[in-house]
């Protein structure tokens, strides 16, 4: 009997061994080539990472060796929609600008910014999408689902990162989404020889925190897991100081802080150009006599805000303070009317398009009037530079992210008001020189009757600290800090 178990065990550990090691055979077969800093190198030049700038300038001149020289292929990972993931585009412009070659991973949904698309330097490397199934956004069918995602996006970015991308001396990953985003990553960073760059837009278990509450056990491991990997990343980038204080004291990791700042499409523009933009635009064609301020006494106010339409953008917020604003303008003929116009596509959409359509029925919304709208980037960019004032919906998982909504408004010279009640807000809007923090919906309908009704000119001092913000740019930014770091300058 003894004899019998015991040789069952051993068949069992010798079936097993026979698996893992062709398991391991295999894997060693299909290993991906390795970056190698010591190819494409001028000729008595070993030394790694010094003056990168000057060399590829030297290499561009040997025939048949490729312009961007060693140390310049870069991976730019995101685990979303590239069109919906500025930040990410703007670092592979940044990157390209300076001579690097970038493989842009990512899901090709939304429009790309036509810069990288008209960039020779830049290669998207479109992922592709989970079956719908698995893309249910049902709470209940969560525990199934969920890894059954992630067994599907871990052997496409595998793929993707191994074998339809050349090895890179950097990849930069946006996180979150962390899972499996930041495991993936080490390990085709370890086995290609790549330097992993994380780059901290905020913590991904802090949002799986909103979906599931933050005492749930996945969201505790998640936290461990965001943790555990951020210790083999070579550097971190964060958006903001206070992220980077977490990430120190938290993680015990040194990040670099690379605030976000408005790409060049988001500029002020003159009073002709808007007159001119917001007769062209459908959404405020209608509307454009009315928000231009010679023709009537009264002009409309054209507000705008842009949402993802998700958990951690309460749009009831806004929708009850203008409701709110929308009453008193009735009984104060003083107040302006206001045009606000949302931009932006997710999943709680469809839910406040009707909520918006029965209150329209039910005559709450008489002074204002709310248009939802899907525009082009550059028709974006002009809506902002039209407005009279921004909204920002973002309440911050984490406390210490920042919206880039925000930025780009301020990009385009616009004051903006938000949810502030987070860590990080007064790192980006000041307090009455180029916006104004709210923390419910009451204080937002008052803001709105104070900055319109306009008494003491505070919506023009407000423009113009929003103006003088949007001096400050992205390029400036990332050469002084992501040029540094991934030593292109
Ligand atoms: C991305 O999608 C667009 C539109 O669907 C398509 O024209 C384009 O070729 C795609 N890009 C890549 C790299 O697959």
């Amino acid at each position: 009997m003894f004899g019998d178990a015991s040789h069952h065990v051993f068949e069992i550990a010798l079936a097993l061994a026979v698996c893992l090691s062709i398991g391991f055979t295999l894997f060693l077969l299909t290993l991906p080539s390795r970056y190698d800093p010591y190819k494409n190198r001028a000729p008595g030049n070993s030394a790694e990472g010094e003056d990168d700038g000057k060399q590829s300038d030297a290499e561009g001149k040997v025939p048949g060796k490729s312009l961007w020289g060693a140390g310049k292929t870069f991976q730019i990972v995101v685990l979303g929609d590239i069109g919906r993931s500025p930040r990410m585009q703007y670092h592979a412009i940044s990157i390209a600008k300076h001579g690097g070659k970038v493989f842009l991973i990512g899901y090709n949904e939304s429009e790309i910014h036509p810069d990288i698309l008209s960039n020779p330097h830049v290669k998207i490397v479109p992922l592709s999408p989970a079956p719908a199934i698995l893309r249910s956004s049902s709470k209940i069918l969560f525990p199934i689902l969920a890894p059954l995602k992630v067994i599907w996006q871990t052997s496409n970015l595998y793929y993707a990162l191994c074998y339809r991308t050349e090895p890179g001396r950097w990849m930069l990953v946006q996180n979150p989404p962390s899972i499996p985003t930041l495991a993936i990553a080490t390990i085709v960073s370890f086995i290609r020889n790549t330097n992993l760059v994380i780059d901290w837009h905020n913590f991904g278990y802090s949002i799986l925190g909103l979906k599931l509450g933050p005492r749930h056990p996945l969201v505790k491991i998640s936290a461990l897991y965001e943790k555990l990997f951020s210790r083999f990343a070579s550097h971190h980038i964060t958006v903001t100081n206070a992220m980077a204080r977490v990430l120190k004291n938290d993680y015990g990791a040194q990040a670099v802080t690379l605030h976000d700042r408005p790409a060049s499409l988001f500029q002020p523009i003159s009073s002709q150009a808007r007159t001119s933009f917001l007769t062209r635009l459908p959404e405020t064609s209608s509307y454009a006599q009315d928000l231009t301020s010679d023709s009537t006494s009264t002009p409309w106010r054209l507000l705008v805000s842009s949402t993802s339409w998700t958990a951690d953008e309460d749009f009831s917020l806004l929708l009850d303070a203008l409701c709110a604003y929308s009453a008193q303008a009735t009984s104060k003929p003083n107040l302006p009317k206001i045009l606000a116009i949302i931009t932006g596509k997710g999943p709680q959409k469809e839910h406040y398009l009707s909520r918006i359509a029965s209150l329209n029925q039910e005559g709450k919304l008489k002074n204002v009037v709310i248009s939802t709208a899907w525009l082009t980037p550059e028709d974006y960019a002009l809506l902002l530079a039209s407005a009279d004032l921004g909204v920002s919906l973002h309440t911050s998982s984490s406390g210490v992210d920042l919206p880039m909504k925000v930025v780009d408004m301020f990009g385009a010279g616009l004051p903006v008001v938000g949810w502030g009640k987070f860590e990080a807000w007064p790192e980006l809007v000041k307090e009455d020189v180029n916006g104004k923090g709210f923390g419910s919906s009451d204080k937002l309908w008052q803001l709105l009757v104070n900055l319109f009704e306009d008494r003491d000119g505070l919506l023009a001092t407000l423009k113009e600290g929003a103006l003088k913000e949007s001096e400050y740019r992205w390029d400036g930014e990332w050469d002084s800090v992501g040029g540094k770091l991934f030593q292109l300058l």
